[in-house]
C-alpha cells in the first residue's frame, strides 16, 4: 500500500526521491508526493496518479536541496485528490510529514484543534502535522514524540522542519520503516526497495522506536526518549534483481525467475544421505518436533494457496493434522490452540496486517509460532520465534507468482523434516528430495510454451466467465490459477475441486463457461477424467493440463499444455506455472495494467 522514502545527504534530493517512488511502485498507489527543503525554503508538489504525474510537475519548480521526504498514497481516508496526498504541511508550512498506517482517533482530535488550526485535506494523517506543530518548541524529535502520545493507531512517520535543516525525524508503530546508511548519505523508507540502488546496509526500526537522521548520523531513541542501539544488518537483495531485465512485465520476469529462484529456496536444505530437510531457522528441538500433534498454516491469498499445499504435505508425509487458516478469519476466531501445536504465519512481503495480528493471537495463546516469508526483516520474520526466508528475491508484480511456488517449496520441506523426525521411511524421504532438485528443470520446460499458452489465451480471450478445476493436490492450483485471472485480467473465475461441480456449480455450464481443468497422471487421474467427461458432455468448452505423453487428454479437448510429470506431493510446482502464463498473456492482450492491477495493492498493511 502506501510507500515511504526519504533521503539526507550531500546529493540532490529531488531525483532519489522520484526514482525511490518509481521503486515503490509496486505497493499500489493513486497519488504520489514530495518535499524538499533547500536554504530555508520547503517546496512540496503532489499530482493524482502515476509517478509520471508528479514527475512532470516537479519540472515547473526550481526545486534544489539535499535533504527531502516523498510518499506514494493508497487512499484510505479521504478521495484520491491533490489535497490528500502527502506530504501534508502545518500551518506554517515549515513541518512537512509522510505517513503510513492509519490514525484511529484523527475525528476526536481534529473536532479539538479545529478551531486552532486550519486543516486542508480529508485525511487522518493531517493531524499529527498539526499536532507536532502544536508541540515545536525548536526541536523535531521531543515535538513528535509529544504528538505521538496523544494519537492511537498505527504510523510509519517521516518528518521534516524548515528551522532543522539538518534533520529528519521518523517514527515506527505498526507500520515498517528502515533507515539506508550510505556514503555520507542516509534513506528512510517503508522497504528497502527504494534504497538498493544506494546502499545494502539497512537498519529496521522495530515498533516504539524513532530515528533522528542528519548528514553526519543517525540516532535511534524510544518514544519516551530513551537512547537504544541498534545493530546494522546487511542485506542480500540487490538493484538488478529488481529490474525487469528485459521482459516487458515484472510478473512475466518472476514467472520465468521460478526456475532460479527455487534453487534458493532448496539450497543447503536438502540432506539427500537422509532423506530429509533442514530448516535452521525452525530452532525446535527433536524432542519439540516430535511433541507437536497439530499445524495451523495462516495465510491471505495466493499465501493460502500455498498453504493448502502444505497442508497436504505435512498430513501425508508427517502424519500431523494440519489446517489453513485465512488470517482474516482467524484472527477474531477463538481458535484451540496448545503447546503442541505449531503455527506458520506465511507471507511473501511479511507485512500483510491480518496475517500479522493473526500470528500474535497465536502466539499469546501459547503456540510455537514460526515464519515463512520473503522480504527479509519485515515485520512478520522479526516478530516470530524463527521461520525460515523463501529467498524468491524481490517480487514486485502484485500478483505473485514465484513465491507461492518457493512457499511450497519450503513448505514441503517442513514436512519432510517432521515426516523424518516422526514416522517418514528414508526411502520416501529420498525420492522426495531428488524429486524436488529435479524441478526447476522441469520449471524451465513449462516456460518454453510460453508462446503456445499465448496462443491459447488468444483464443479465449473472448469469455467472460472461466471454472478451474482440479482434484487433491491440484485443488489449490485451480484456486491460484482463478485468483491470478480475475486479479490482473478482472474476468470472473471461480475454482472448484472436480467432484464439487455436480453439487450446483455444474448449472452454470454453457458453451460460453469455458473450464480449465487439471487433469495430471496422478492418484486421481480417472476420478477427474470423469467429472471432465461430464464437463464434455454439456457443451463447455475445456482447456487441460495434462502429463507429458498422455493421448487421451486429446480425446477429451483439442486444447492440451502439457506438463513434465514429478512426484504427486511436488505437482503444484510444475502445473501453477501455465496458469500464471495464462493469466499474464490473457491481461496482456486484453490491455490490462498487469503489474499494477486495479484496486490491488502488494503489501496489504490495513485491516
Ligand atoms: C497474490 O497474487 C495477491 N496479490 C494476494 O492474494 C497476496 O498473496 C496476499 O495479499 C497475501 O500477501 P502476503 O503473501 O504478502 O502476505
Amino acid at each position: 500500500m502506501c510507500g515511504i522514502i526519504g533521503y539526507i545527504g550531500t546529493k540532490e534530493a529531488l531525483p532519489i526521491l522520484i526514482k525511490g517512488l518509481r521503486r515503490l511502485e509496486y505497493r499500489g498507489y493513486d497519488s504520489a508526493g514530495v518535499a524538499v527543503q533547500d536554504k530555508g525554503v520547503l517546496q512540496r508538489v503532489r499530482a493524482v496518479g502515476k509517478i509520471d504525474n508528479l514527475a512532470e510537475k516537479v519540472k515547473d519548480h526550481d526545486i534544489g536541496g539535499t535533504v527531502g521526504i516523498a510518499h506514494t498514497r493508497w487512499a484510505t481516508h479521504g478521495g484520491v485528490t491533490e489535497e490528500n496526498a502527502h506530504p501534508h504541511v502545518d500551518c506554517s508550512g515549515d513541518l512537512a510529514l509522510v505517513h503510513n498506517g492509519i490514525i484511529e482517533n484523527y475525528r476526536e482530535l481534529k473536532e479539538k484543534y479545529l478551531a486552532k488550526h486550519i486543516f486542508q485535506s480529508q485525511t487522518d494523517t493531517e493531524i499529527l502535522a498539526h499536532l507536532i506543530e502544536e508541540n515545536y518548541q525548536g526541536d523535531l524529535r521531543s515535538a513528535v514524540q509529544s504528538a505521538l502520545a496523544l494519537v492511537q493507531g498505527t504510523y510509519g512517520l517521516v518528518a521534516m522542519h524548515r528551522k532543522e535543516p539538518n534533520k529528519i525525524v521518523a517514527a515506527r508503530l505498526g507500520s515498517p520503516l528502515v533507515i539506508g546508511v550510505g556514503d555520507h548519505e542516509y534513506f528512510i523508507a517503508s522497504d528497502t526497495s527504494p534504497m538498493l540502488a544506494y546502499t545494502q546496509k539497512v537498519i529496521f526500526l522495530d515498533d516504539g522506536e524513532l530515528a533522528e537522521i542528519s548528514k553526519e548520523g543517525f540516532e535511534i531513541f524510544t518514544l519516551r526518549d530513551q537512547k537504544i542501539s541498534k545493530p546494522t544488518e546487511e542485506i542480500t537483495w540487490n538493484e538488478a534483481e529488481a529490474q525487469t531485465n528485459g521482459f516487458p512485465h515484472f510478473m512475466l520476469k518472476e514467472i520465468f525467475d521460478q526456475p532460479t529462484v527455487i534453487k534458493d529456496a532448496l539450497r543447503g536444505r536438502l540432506i539427500l544421505e537422509d532423506g530429509s530437510a533442514k530448516l535452521g531457522g525452525l530452532n525446535m528441538t527433536v524432542e519439540e518436533i516430535q511433541s507437536i500433534k497439530r499445524v495451523i498454516l495462516i495465510a491471505c491469498g495466493t499465501a493460502s494457496y500455498a498453504a493448502l499445499v502444505g497442508k497436504n504435505a505435512f498430513e501425508r508425509l508427517a502424519g500431523i493434522p494440519t489446517t489453513v487458516e485465512i488470517a482474516s478469519e482467524f484472527r477474531y476466531s477463538d481458535p484451540i490452540i496448545d503447546r503442541h501445536t505449531l503455527v506458520f504465519g506465511i507471507s511473501q512481503s511479511g507485512e500483510t496486517a491480518d496475517t500479522l495480528a493473526a500470528i500474535r493471537e497465536a502466539k499469546r495463546k501459547g503456540a510455537y509460532v514460526r515464519g515463512i516469508v520473503n522480504v527479509i526483516g519485515s515485520t512478520i520474520a522479526r516478530e516470530t520465534d524463527g521461520g525460515t526466508y523463501i529467498h524468491a528475491g524481490p517480487e514486485l508484480a502484485v500478483a505473485s507468482t514465484k513465491a507461492y511456488t518457493n512457499m511450497i517449496a519450503v513448505l514441503l520441506m517442513y514436512a519432510l523434516e517432521f515426516g523424518r523426525s516422526n514416522r517418514l521411511a528414508i526411502a520416501t524421504g529420498e525420492r522426495l528430495v531428488r524429486a524436488l532438485q529435479e524441478i526447476p528443470e522441469k520449471m524451465k520446460i513449462v516456460l518454453e510454451q510460453s508462446d503456445t499458452i499465448k496462443k491459447m489465451a488468444e483464443k479465449f480471450k473472448k469469455y467472460d466467465d472461466f471454472f478451474f478445476l482440479g482434484r487433491g493436490v491440484n485443488y489449490p492450483v485451480a484456486l491460484e490459477g482463478s485468483l491470478k485471472l480475475k486479479e490482473i485480467s478482472y474476468i470472473h473465475s471461480e475454482a472448484y475441486p472436480g467432484g464439487e461441480m455436480k453439487h450446483g456449480p455444474i448449472a452454470l455450464l454453457s458453451k460460453d463457461f469455458p473450464v480449465f481443468a487439471l487433469l495430471t497422471k496422478n492418484s486421481l487421474y480417472d476420478k477427474m477424467r470423469s467429472n471432465i467427461e461430464e464437463i464434455k458432455a454439456r457443451g463447455a468448452p475445456i482447456i487441460l493440463i495434462a502429463t507429458e505423453g498422455d493421448a487421451q487428454a486429446l480425446a477429451l479437448t483439442d486444447n492440451v499444455i502439457y506438463v513434465p510429470t514429478t512426484m504427486e506431493l511436488l505437482e503444484p510446482l510444475i502445473n501453477t506455472i501455465p496458469l500464471q502464463l495464462f493469466a499474464y498473456h490473457m491481461a496482456v492482450l486484453l490491455g490490462k495494467d498487469v503489474d499494477r492491477p486495479r484496486n490491488l495493492a502488494k503489501s496489504v498493511t490495513v485491516e
